[in-house]
């Protein structure tokens, strides 16, 4: 098997790592913008190198971002190319092209790095999907607000200066909107409710808010409740076929599966009708880990696992928030009008609220309290 590999950043280096370890799987062609030392001979700054290249059978695409990776993935695939990636911003926002072009193309198209890292969560959903009815998704599947939360809650610090730690330490990116603000788990529920319901999910679509304004004062609350705070991405099929999707922070028991989920690790539960629930867990990013992902998809390719284990989903799913209620903590300095009971320092306990209620009512009070904060509360 011969590689074209697209970036040689964060995980594009691990790959390469990894693959110049074995001897049925080589790196031809790197693209580019900088020339790394002792790499020069495989180096290019031209896609087309790699496009025309008709020895190089498969694209790893590890650049990120929509533009270019978008227009290169749609190139090495009409040209014939498996292509794998990790790319869930990409994937989100074009999965039906990217699928339907793989399926006619015959080839691969691997995104099991996209979501979950490591953990062998998007293609056990894709094998689960023909065995069982698939009804609900839920867990943490950013390492990066992890990490804070959990560090915030263990020993009382700010969210400012627990970012900038996360920074420094090289676990949040020098933008880290992407992950504060939810973003990234929106995408890859995007990519998971889209395998397990078999209906296209748009990102934009699903109700996320991210966790840039907790604080200190907050988590003190949480623990006096009980309560632990993590980012939950999570979604469900309805009786009538819509789907519930949302990204929140949410507060789980102390003694739950997701309050044991420390530090930058990932834990994500599928429900099935038969089988009930299982859960996956471990090192959801950083740059081993989302290398043997990647590596993982390469091998399955290679020993010929079957194209069409990659489910293409019918249709876009209709998105129905409404009917999730549950209730709601809320710190704010605005005035909440809504049923509620008062807790210290602007906080509330809200009676039970529909989700998509609640992120539209915290849209407006922003207007006067651009500070506020919201988490779900898990029953
Ligand atoms: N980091 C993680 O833990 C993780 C986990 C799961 C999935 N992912 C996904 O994996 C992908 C790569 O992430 P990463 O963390 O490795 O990113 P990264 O460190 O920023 O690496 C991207 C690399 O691609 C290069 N690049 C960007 N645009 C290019 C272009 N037009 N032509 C050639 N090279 C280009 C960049 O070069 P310059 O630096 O010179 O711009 C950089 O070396 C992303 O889709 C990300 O979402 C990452």
């Amino acid at each position: 098997m011969k590689i074209g590999l697209l970036g040689l950043g964060t995980i594009g280096s691990g790959v390469y790592e990894h693959l110049s370890r074995r001897d049925d799987i080589s790196v031809k062609r790197i693209l580019e913008l900088v020339r790394h030392p002792g790499l020069e001979h495989l180096e290019t700054s031209d896609f087309n190198e790699i496009l025309n290249d008709a020895e190089i059978d498969t694209v790893v695409e590890l650049i990120g971002g929509m533009e270019p990776a978008h227009t290169f993935t749609v190139q090495a695939l009409k040209a014939g190319k498996n292509v794998v990636s990790a790319n869930k911003l990409m994937l989100s926002h074009h999965m039906e092209q990217i699928l339907t072009l793989a399926r006619e193309m015959g080839v691969h198209y691997r995104y099991d790095a996209s979501v979950g890292g490591s953990i062998p969560f998007l293609y056990n959903l894709m094998r689960y999907r023909g065995a069982d009815r698939l009804v609900g998704l839920s867990g943490i599947v950013n390492g990066t607000t992890n990490l804070i939360l959990d560090v915030m809650q263990t020993d009382g610090r700010a969210f400012d200066d627990v970012l900038a730690e996360a920074q420094r330490m090289g676990y949040a990116e020098a933008n880290p909107s992407a992950d504060i603000d939810g973003i990234d788990a929106m995408c890859k529920l995007s990519i998971a409710s889209a395998v397990a319901y078999q209906k296209y999910v748009r990102p934009e679509d699903i109700d996320t808010e991210g966790i840039r304004h907790i604080t200190a004062g907050d988590i003190i609350h949480f623990k006096k409740m009980g309560r632990v705070c993590r980012l939950i991405a999570s979604s469900a099929l309805n009786a009538d076929g819509s789907v519930s999707a949302c990204v929140e922070p949410t507060l789980v028991p102390d003694a739950s599966t997701e309050a044991a989920v420390r530090l930058n690790n990932n834990a994500i539960s599928v429900t099935g009708e038969y089988f009930g629930v299982h859960t996956f867990m471990g090192q959801g990013a950083g740059k081993d880990p989302t290398a043997f992902a990647v590596e993982l998809g390469l091998r399955d390719i290679l020993e010929g696992v079957s194209p069409r284990l990659n489910p293409i989903p019918e249709g876009y799913a209709r998105i129905d928030n409404a009917a999730a209620k549950r209730r709601y903590y809320v710190r704010t300095s605005a005035p909440l009008e809504i049923a509620a009971s008062a807790l210290s320092g602007g906080a509330y306990v809200t009676e039970p609220i529909g989700v998509r209620d609640m992120h539209r009512l915290a849209k407006k009070l922003r207007e006067t309290d651009p500070g506020l904060f919201f988490a779900g509360i898990s029953e």
